[in-house]
């Protein structure tokens, strides 16, 4: 079996190293253009050269879960694609949407502000009741936050393409169920992948349609969130505030009002990690299944966008 990782914005040697210690009978390689045609491919943003010149994989495996960007590139028509599937990732995912969560809900903004002052001082409790958060993408990352979420009592709501059941979780499906979703909504979650039909999702006429005093919450990609529309819904006062951990343009530009704005937190893109020693093991157990003609999970529908 013959392997080859093409991963650009990434240390490679590390997936190298792992890569050939979990498969000693398999050769390899790093990509370079010419390169032997390889049986499968671990890549992160590869460039067109490397498809164009691989188009015999058996399947590419993409180091991320988000596959919006390998998709617009013009990819070996009969190459299956295939993302992680958490690999470690829906537990950060978990952790900082709980965070943000508390975080807002909580006031601690408000504490930490007058602590820095030597001031000894209480909020009104709030009602956790009158704080539903709704989460966008049941996915294998959505449903992993909802039954965090649930865990501190918050109703939960989501929203999926398809129509979907949820332990704890008010489920609703499809555009025409979108707005009594975000009708009863307060907090917003975004972990919807970045599709034609996605982008620009959280906009003016959307995020409108949230409770008074809503937050958003934004992990998924930055081109869900038509990011012009934000300030001014904040400073409207329909929305709290905001904490985003992904951009139109990354790194944020140092000159974006996202990063002064006293109520928009902004995170550099953190909030999952790939976690290389599980994502390894993950694209190892994979390639085998698929070596073996079983199915695997993870595999991307082109049509459909993820
Ligand atoms: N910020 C970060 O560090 C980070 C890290 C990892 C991932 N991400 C982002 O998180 C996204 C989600 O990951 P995942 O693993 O949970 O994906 P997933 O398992 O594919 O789940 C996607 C969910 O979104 C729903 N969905 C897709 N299109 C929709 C539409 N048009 N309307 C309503 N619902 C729609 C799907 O509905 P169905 O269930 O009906 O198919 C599914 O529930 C990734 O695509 C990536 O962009 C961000």
């Amino acid at each position: 079996m013959r392997i080859s990782i093409c991963c650009t914005d990434t240390k490679v040697e590390p997936w190298l190293t792992g890569l050939r210690a979990a498969l000693p009978q398999a050769s390899v390689e790093l990509w370079a253009p010419g390169a032997p045609a390889a049986d499968y491919a671990v890549v992160w943003a590869p460039p067109q050269q490397f498809l164009d010149e691989q188009a015999q994989l058996k399947a590419l495996f993409n180091i991320g879960a988000g596959v919006d960007a390998l998709l617009q590139l013009r990819l070996p028509p009969k190459t299956r694609v295939v993302r992680l599937d958490d690999a470690g990732m829906s537990v950060q995912m978990a952790e900082y949407v709980c965070h943000a969560l508390i975080r807002h809900f909580r006031e601690f903004d408000h504490y930490a502000a007058d602590v820095a002052q030597g001031k000894w001082s209480y909020r009104r409790p709030r009602l956790r009741t009158e704080c539903p958060v709704g989460i966008m993408g049941l996915g294998v990352l959505g449903q992993r936050v909802a039954k965090a979420v649930a865990q501190f009592d918050f109703p939960v709501l989501g929203w999926s393409r398809s129509v979907k059941q949820v332990e704890g979780v008010r489920c609703f499906a499809g555009q025409t169920q979108l707005p009594e979703f975000l009708a009863h909504s307060k907090v917003l979650v975004c972990l919807l992948p970045l599709t034609e039909d996605t982008r620009g999702i959280l906009r003016r006429d959307t995020l409108s349609q949230l409770q008074s005093g809503g937050y958003l919450i934004n992990v998924a990609r930055g081109a869900h969130l038509v990011e012009e529309d934000l300030i001014p819904l904040i400073d409207s006062g329909h929305l709290a505030g905001a904490t985003l951990d992904v951009f139109r343009q990354e790194p944020l530009p140092a000159s974006h009002p996202f990063w002064a704005h006293p109520k928009i937190t902004v995170t550099p893109h953190t909030s999952a990690r790939t976690l290389r020693d599980e994502s390894i093991a993950q694209i190892v157990g994979k390639m085998l299944a698929c070596e073996r003609g079983e199915p695997v999970a993870g595999v991307v529908d082109r049509n459909r966008g993820y």
